[in-house]
């Protein structure tokens, strides 16, 4: 996969992408990462990037020459021999759409992604209206520029690239990616301080561990995201036991593996 990705900032995309799993992916090609300063795109001596808004108002608005110039640099560097269709040109923005595993799912899907960090008030309309397919909130809240969002969601797909986890590890059996959150994990040791390791996992019993994890995945679902049972289809066997428990008057048997408190 090919990444474009278009920011002031590009020093802030150093760091992130030099670690671990993604170095490890940019290395062995599975990815390449592109950074553009919108900042080398403008004409004027000052390298304007933004002006006042049109109507009045706070703050400035990004303009839309420079994102467009180079947005058509980067399409018109496409080699034929690696045009493959449809390219999403995506604008982060507290205004998009919002971004979860489904929709890093759908992007990771595609060899070639544009982002575009917004900044300051916003950028001007005519860039959502004419250039950009695809506009991605990473939660409603409101940060000071796109790229660590454009971070975001460049690691959540680039993790889900073939090759990139490595077999040992199946971005399958994750939280979210089949719409419930994850069982628990433990490792050695089996007792710390005094906390023992359920003793279903200790048992070699696989089929038992197996029940186990679907019981966790629900109650873990059901305690900490109610929400996400609602959009997941469940069998009969495990719409029983949500109705169990979400009936019981002990509330307290949703807390998973906690001490009493009393
Ligand atoms: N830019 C500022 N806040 C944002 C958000 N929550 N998501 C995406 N882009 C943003």
């Amino acid at each position: 996969m090919r990444i474009d990705i278009l920011t002031l900032f590009p020093q802030m995309f150093q760091v992130p992408f030099s670690f671990g799993i993604f170095k490890r992916a940019i290395d062995r090609k599975l990815v390449s990462i592109h950074l553009h300063n919108i900042r080398d795109y403008t004409h004027d001596k000052h390298h304007t990037v933004d002006d006042y808004p049109y109507g009045g108002g706070p703050g400035m608005v990004l303009k839309p020459e420079p994102i467009f110039e180079a947005v058509e640099s980067i399409k018109s560097d496409i080699r034929p021999e690696e045009d493959v269709g449809a390219l999403p040109i995506i604008l982060l923005t507290p205004q998009g759409r919002l971004f979860s595993q489904q929709t890093a799912q759908e992007l990771s899907k595609y060899s070639h992604l544009i982002l575009i960090c917004g900044h300051y008030e916003g950028v001007d309309e005519r860039v959502q209206e004419h250039l950009v397919t695809d506009e991605i909130s990473i939660g409603d809240y409101v940060l000071t520029g796109g790229e660590l969002p454009a971070t975001v969601v460049i690691d959540a797909v680039v993790r889900l690239l073939p090759g990139v986890l490595g077999s040992e590890t199946s971005p399958l059996d994750e939280s979210h990616a089949n719409g419930l959150l994850e069982y628990p994990q433990y490792t050695r040791p089996p007792v710390y301080r005094g906390w023992s390791v359920p003793e279903v996992l200790l048992s070699g019993n696989h089929a038992q561990i197996a029940k186990w994890r679907r019981e966790q995945v629900i109650l873990r679902t059901l305690e900490h995201r109610p929400d996400l049972l609602d959009k997941t289809n469940l069998c009969l066997e495990e719409r029983q036991l949500v109705e169990r428990l979400t009936s019981s008057p002990k509330r307290s048997q949703l807390s998973l593996n906690k001490e009493p408190t009393e």
